[in-house]
Order: C-alpha cells, then sequence, then structure tokens
C-alpha cells in the first residue's frame, strides 16, 4: 500500500469591507500615523460590521477555498477553526457554525486556540488525521473579529489588529511532491500573561466588575513579546530549514505572521532572506491572528505570484505562547 500523505490544496479569504485607517485612530485615541507606520509598518486594517460574525468571516473564505479545490461539501469530512474571538466563548464552537453555514453536514468539527499560531497547528492537526488515515479532506480556517476584543481607548493595542479570514483545504494524496514536507508547533505557558484576554473564563466570569475593570479586552506586554518574537522566530525557521536540508534562499515564499514590519524585517535580515522572497500584508490588513498566514497565501496566490509546486515557509509566534514553523510546496492549482 502506497504512503499517504497531505497536501495543501487551495487557499480562500475574506476582509470585511470598513476600513480602519491610521487617520480615524488619530481622532480616537492619542497617537499619529507617523508612530504607527514607523513602529509597526501598519497604514489600515479591516474590521468587521456590528452584525458580521466570525462564522460568517469563516465561511466566505472557505466557501473560496472550497471552490478552489475542487473538492465539493459531502466530501469534507473534518472542519476545524483557529480563534480566539469565537462567535460564542465556550459553546457551540465556531468550527459548527460554520459547516452550518456550508452546509457540511455530519463531520467532525472542532476549535483550537493558538492565538496568532492557530493556523499552523491547525495545519499539524489536519496532517495528522490525513497521514494516519483518518480523514481525508480536512477544511481548515483560521478567523478572527478581533475587533470585538480591543479596547478602542487603549493605544497600546488598537492600532495594532484587524479582522478577516483565511481557510485551506487539506487532503490525502500519494504523491510525495505534493505533500507537506515539515511541522514544527510549539508552547510555553511560562509566558502566558504576555498576550492575555483576562475574561470572561473561569477565573473571571461575566460580571459587573470585568465590565468596569475592562477585563474583556486585550492586554499584552508589547515590548517583551516583540524581543521573544524575533528570537523565537528566526531559531525556529533555522531549525525547520537545517533539519530539512533546505537553503533559506531556495524558500520562494517566506510567509511570517504580520504582526508589525519590524519583526519581520528582523527575522529576514537574520536569514539573509532577500525582500521579493518575504510576503507582507500587515501594512494594509493589521495584524489578524490566526488569519494572518491564510490571508497572506491568499494575496499571493491571487496575484498570480503563488504557483503550483512553490515551496512555502510559514512561521509564527503568538499568545500562549505558542509558535509553529511549517515547511510545504503549494499543492493546488495556480491561479
Ligand atoms: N502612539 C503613540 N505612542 C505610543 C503608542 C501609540 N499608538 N503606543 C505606545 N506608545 C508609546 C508608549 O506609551 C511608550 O511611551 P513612553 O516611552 O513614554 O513610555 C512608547 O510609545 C514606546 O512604547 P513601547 O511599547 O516600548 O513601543 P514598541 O517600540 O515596543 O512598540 C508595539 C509597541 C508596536 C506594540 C511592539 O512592541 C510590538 O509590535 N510588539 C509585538 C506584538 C506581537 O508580535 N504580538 C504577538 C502576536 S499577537 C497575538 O498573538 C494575538
Amino acid at each position: 500500500m502506497s504512503h499517504i500523505y497531505a497536501s495543501f490544496r487551495s487557499i480562500g479569504a475574506y476582509v470585511p469591507k470598513k476600513i480602519l485607517s491610521n487617520a480615524d485612530l488619530e481622532k480616537m485615541v492619542d497617537t499619529t500615523d507617523e508612530w504607527i507606520v514607523k513602529r509597526t509598518g501598519i497604514k489600515k486594517r479591516h474590521i468587521a460590521a456590528q452584525d458580521e460574525y466570525t462564522s460568517d468571516m469563516a465561511a466566505k473564505a472557505s466557501a473560496l477555498a472550497l471552490e478552489r479545490s475542487g473538492i465539493s461539501t459531502d466530501e469534507i469530512d473534518l472542519v476545524l477553526c483557529a480563534t480566539v474571538t469565537p462567535d460564542y466563548f465556550n459553546m457551540p464552537s465556531t468550527a459548527c457554525v460554520i459547516s452550518d453555514k456550508l452546509g457540511i453536514k455530519d463531520v467532525q468539527a472542532f476549535d483550537i486556540s493558538a492565538a496568532c499560531s492557530g493556523f499552523v497547528y491547525l495545519l499539524s492537526i489536519a496532517r495528522a488525521f490525513i497521514e494516519s488515515g483518518m480523514k481525508k479532506n480536512v477544511l481548515i480556517v483560521g478567523a478572527e473579529k478581533f475587533s470585538s476584543i480591543v479596547d478602542y481607548t487603549d493605544r497600546s493595542t488598537c492600532i495594532l489588529f484587524g479582522d478577516g479570514a483565511g481557510a485551506a483545504v487539506i487532503s490525502a494524496t500519494d504523491n510525495p511532491k505534493e505533500a507537506i514536507i515539515d511541522i514544527h508547533a510549539s508552547a510555553d505557558g511560562a509566558y502566558a500573561d504576555f498576550l492575555v484576554t483576562p475574561a470572561p473564563g473561569s477565573i473571571n466570569p461575566a460580571s459587573q466588575k470585568v465590565i468596569d475593570e475592562g477585563l474583556q479586552y486585550v492586554q499584552m506586554k508589547g515590548n517583551e513579546t516583540f524581543k521573544l518574537a524575533v528570537k523565537t522566530l528566526t531559531k525556529d525557521v533555522k531549525e525547520i530549514l537545517e533539519k530539512n536540508r533546505i537553503n533559506a534562499e531556495d524558500i520562494l515564499h517566506f510567509i511570517p505572521h504580520q504582526a508589525n514590519y519590524r519583526i519581520i524585517k528582523a527575522v529576514g535580515d537574520a536569514l539573509k532572506m532577500k525582500e521579493e522572497q518575504v510576503v507582507l500584508t500587515v501594512g494594509k490588513y493589521g495584524n489578524t491572528s490566526a488569519a494572518s498566514i491564510p490571508m497572506a497565501i491568499n494575496d499571493i496566490w491571487e496575484s498570480g505570484r503563488l504557483q503550483t509546486g512553490e515551496l512555502m515557509l510559514l512561521d509564527t509566534f503568538g499568545g500562549g505562547l505558542t509558535w509553529a514553523s511549517a515547511l510545504l510546496p503549494f499543492a493546488g492549482k495556480s491561479k
């Protein structure tokens, strides 16, 4: 019997219509376009409408990924969603809601929480299910309505985040050239307080105190996170490249998590990557957490930059703390 591999079949993304520019933020908090661009590279971000939910954005991105994969909803046998801004904080999972919105019936569906590393975490789960023979076609979605947990009076966080969704279909193949080559995913809870949304949860269930103290909003130790992100991302990429005997210059598409241009630049420079190898979308979308990497992959696919068989290197870092990297060819059709 031939070996079963997991392959990355297609990509889709969705960004909400409304744009929140740096000029808009200048009117809301004590900041300037100059500060935001210089410190983060972000010029604008998209914000979901009040009645547009994480599952709505996820379903739209997924519908595109499904259409581009040539695989019908009937053939999907697992639906996974990575999000820290689910439709509901405990149940039902956003993956269940997405399945219903797409008309995917009677399949396993669940969410994971790994903040910005969520999409690459999902890739590792989809791969394990497929290579073990348990599933054949897995829909994975990174989706965030991050604006729902941002305090728009806190200038240190509100300038960073945006909303959006990205989805991919991961399928079984017997062609080793299409196979996901390697994934590394890890975590260290000792840094849990670097990025935290204190409520609602078992520590701080919903209460007047939660509202009064704004504990439902994301809190970040920005500077400490920044330093650790650069160090961890660089180390992680070096390790996965070395392990697989691949040189950084052979990577056509380095797709890092889009949190801050300065982080991406520092990591790219440490790896001696050329500008054209590094995918950059942070300027127009801001940090969309679990949606950031699939949205970036979608961008290069839609612009015709990502072709069948081309090697991608994904690298991400986020709350938990969590981090992950992946080496894989794009096994879908070029645009
Ligand atoms: N406008 C103007 N000034 C500001 C703003 C703002 N929007 N925000 C902060 N400042 C001020 C601070 O108050 C501080 O002033 P002080 O020196 O008088 O105290 C000064 O700017 C410097 O603040 P720092 O926080 O040290 O600035 P830094 O250069 O670190 O940039 C930033 C902040 C952009 C948040 C950066 O630290 C960063 O990008 N961190 C990493 C984010 C990240 O990667 N997160 C992980 C993924 S996210 C996830 O998992 C959901």
